[in-house]
């Protein structure tokens, strides 16, 4: 039985360098076992007495998926709220009283939402309860996506065979609202030597708390609408959606975000051992003629999402050692 305080996942500022590495480590572990049926079965008891719901108030594929089947491959059983439009809330529940409900028939709440700061609600009202549970953001807002940042860091981990320092990395497209930009950065902070080229169209440059950000921990960047420069000089591609259901006007449509595409002339810039993510779904921002060269690594990133999932699950709850020390 493992005790202590309750973990939850709210925003990428949460994690440090030892962590991160513990959480790389978990996940490579936990992929390894679950290639045998004795691992698996292993893997499936850890858990097997919890419970968990997915709350996605907005659309998802990969990080639904991936958090359900994390929570299976660990045993725990999951019930679905795929909607805000199938809560009570349309009958005029408030939120509050909402996760509350979840609460009270759950032991781990999965989160994506609209509003910036549901999932940091839940943990400070279950902190102060009888029962506190684990809460994961799932994506809030415009604002963080922390275990999409998770992965895409563990990804760079694998990719360059664990040496992610001093390494330069191009995000592209919508750098106001896209939630994973902001997760992402506040997390390679914990790797030395990084430096960032932020391309995207003026209207959709980095938010000012993240240049803050940057600044104050002295981490070098650029900022630019310069696509071709950036796949040249940066180790890694980090292309990104125009997220235009934010919205307020369809003001996206004046944007002319074709300039952020990624192009099959782009592979001749792009140095030999440099990689190309995207934290997916694309629409045009890289062709799928793209998806052959060994340096696309974006379908690579979201397999790699259900391993880091899964070993942020048993990380919450406390299995790290049991994990790594299975033989
Ligand atoms: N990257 C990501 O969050 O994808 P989904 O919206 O499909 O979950």
């Amino acid at each position: 039985m493992n005790s202590g305080p309750v973990t939850h996942i709210l925003s990428s500022l949460q994690f440090d360098t030892d962590t991160l590495y513990t959480l790389f480590e978990l996940a490579d572990r936990i992929r390894k076992i679950s290639k045998s049926k004795d691992g698996l079965d292993f893997l499936r008891t850890i858990l097997s007495h919890k419970r968990a719901v997915l709350y996605f108030a907005q659309p998802s594929t990969r990080t639904y998926l991936s958090f359900n089947n994390a929570c299976q491959i660990l045993g725990i059983q999951t019930s679905d709220m795929r909607s805000a439009a199938t809560s009570s809330e349309v009958k005029g529940e408030s939120i509050e009283d909402t996760l509350e409900t979840m609460h009270s028939y759950t032991d781990m709440i999965i989160i994506r939402h609209s509003e910036d700061d549901i999932a940091e609600k839940a943990a400070w009202m279950f902190n102060r309860s009888d029962k506190p549970i684990p809460i994961i953001n799932a994506g809030s807002g415009p604002v963080e996506h922390p275990t999409q940042a998770l992965l895409d860091a563990y990804t760079i981990h694998r990719a360059f065979k664990g040496k992610i320092k001093n390494k330069t990395i191009a995000i592209i497209g919508d750098l106001r609202r896209g939630r994973t930009v902001r997760s992402l950065t506040y997390l390679l902070k914990n790797f030395p030597g990084i430096r960032f080229n932020y391309v995207s169209p003026a209207e959709l440059a980095l938010p000012a708390d993240v240049k803050n950000y940057l600044q104050k921990h002295e981490i070098a960047f650029e900022e630019s609408d310069n696509l071709d420069k950036a796949v040249r000089k940066s180790d890694i591609i980090y292309s990104t959606r125009i997220q235009d259901e934010y919205d307020q006007h369809h003001e996206s449509l004046a944007i002319d975000y074709t300039k952020f595409y990624l192009k099959k002339s782009h592979l001749a810039l792009l140095k030999k051992d440099s990689i190309i993510m995207h934290p997916l779904p694309r629409r045009n921002e890289i062709p799928a003629e793209i998806d052959a060269d060994s340096r696309a690594w974006y379908w690579k990133q979201e397999i790699n999402g259900l391993w880091m999932r899964t070993a942020i699950i048993s990380h919450i709850f406390k299995e790290d050692g049991y994990i790594l020390n299975y033989r």
